[in-house]
């Protein structure tokens, strides 16, 4: 009872900040990403007889907090699927663990093709997206290849609550210029600080219905094939999902220095003619969204800012497999 994956992380464009229901993972709104090809998880199930617990090696080691939560992915399986069986769990990624370089995303989607396999699911890529949901919302999008919509739902036990494939990864020219500031991990986790704002943000509320116009304005960016308006949409979406992030008690700030230099950097470059825009999830690194003509301008200038550890170039891309090949 073995299944392998390999599953890539995506940018949201317009980000999920807000859930309906905590304990079924379920969004308040839809959210629209990119897959991403380069940044990837690749995981090996084992459910195996002879285990009395769960087993769960993550990058060669065990990490407690992301151990629990594959634990609990797994103990949902079990209930779901009616096995008693434990399982061996290795799961490798190929950039930093939980710093704001959707780990979770692709960790969780690889994790649902693997157990899908292991167990003979044979789940349609929809239920797939629903199973990785319950480990983590932005894992449901990296099911699918290239643009990608999330669809909140609306029955209360989440099974319409699952990504779709907008347009395929060439649909419009783009490079993702990620400008790591820092590789150690973030200190309040995404499920707290969306708790957190939905209870305290005095902005959370507007957000919300923020994001219903920007999936408009981005779904119609995707369709005319306009990259300055995806930037301009997808860039306001970031700064107002901080925005209500540090109006939140206590505030949730996730940007460093370098993170703001690295802001004011891709805006003085736009100034300048080069159409870049950017975006950053709950950590501080910053991508730079940018057509693939002047991705090397973006990257070297990001480079030149003191603090960045690491400049990363990448593309969009397929989504989650089964396999570990390269
Ligand atoms: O999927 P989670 O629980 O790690 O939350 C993702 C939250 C953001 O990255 C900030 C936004 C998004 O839509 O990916």
């Amino acid at each position: 009872m073995h299944g392998s994956a390999t599953a890539p992380s995506n940018i949201a464009l317009v980000k999920y900040w807000g859930k309906r229901d905590v304990a079924l993972n379920l969004p308040s709104t839809g959210s629209i990403s990119v897959t991403l090809a380069g940044l990837e998880t690749q995981t090996n199930v084992h459910f195996d007889r002879s285990l009395a617990e769960d087993a769960i090696v993550i990058n060669g080691r065990d990490v407690p907090a992301q151990s629990k939560r594959v634990g609990a992915f797994l103990d949902l399986v079990r209930q779901q699927y009616g096995t008693r069986l434990h399982a061996r769990v290795e799961s490798t990624n190929n950039f930093p663990t939980a710093a704001g370089l959707a780990s979770s995303a692709s960790g969780f989607a690889a994790l649902a093709v693997a157990v899908d396999e292991a167990l003979s699911l044979d789940l349609g890529p929809e239920a797939l997206s629903v199973l990785a949901r319950r480990g983590s919302g932005s894992a449901a999008r990296s099911i699918f290849s290239g643009f990608v919509e999330m669809r909140p739902g609306e029955r209360e036990d989440g099974t319409d609550a699952h990504a779709v494939p907008l347009a395929g990864p060439d649909a419009l020219p783009l490079r993702v210029v990620v400008a790591v500031t820092t590789t150690r991990a973030k200190k309040v986790g995404s499920t707290e600080g969306m708790q957190r704002s939905g209870q305290t943000s005095p902005f959370h509320r507007a957000w919300l219905s923020q994001v219903k116009a920007d999936l408009v304005a981005l779904r119609e960016a995707l369709d005319a094939r306009d990259f300055d308006q995806l930037g301009r949409v997808s860039e306001s979406n970031a700064l107002r999902m901080h925005a209500t992030m540090w109006a939140s008690v206590p505030p949730l700030i996730y940007w460093n220095a370098t993170t703001m230099a690295a802001i004011q950097e891709v805006h003085t470059l736009r100034e300048a003619g080069c159409p870049a825009w950017i975006t950053i999830d709950a950590g501080p690194q910053v991508k730079a969204l940018c057509p693939p003509e002047h991705a090397d301008t973006v990257a070297t200038a990001l480079r030149g800012i003191e603090g960045i550890e690491q400049v990363l170039t990448l593309e969009p891309g397929q989504g989650a497999r089964r396999g570990t090949a390269a």
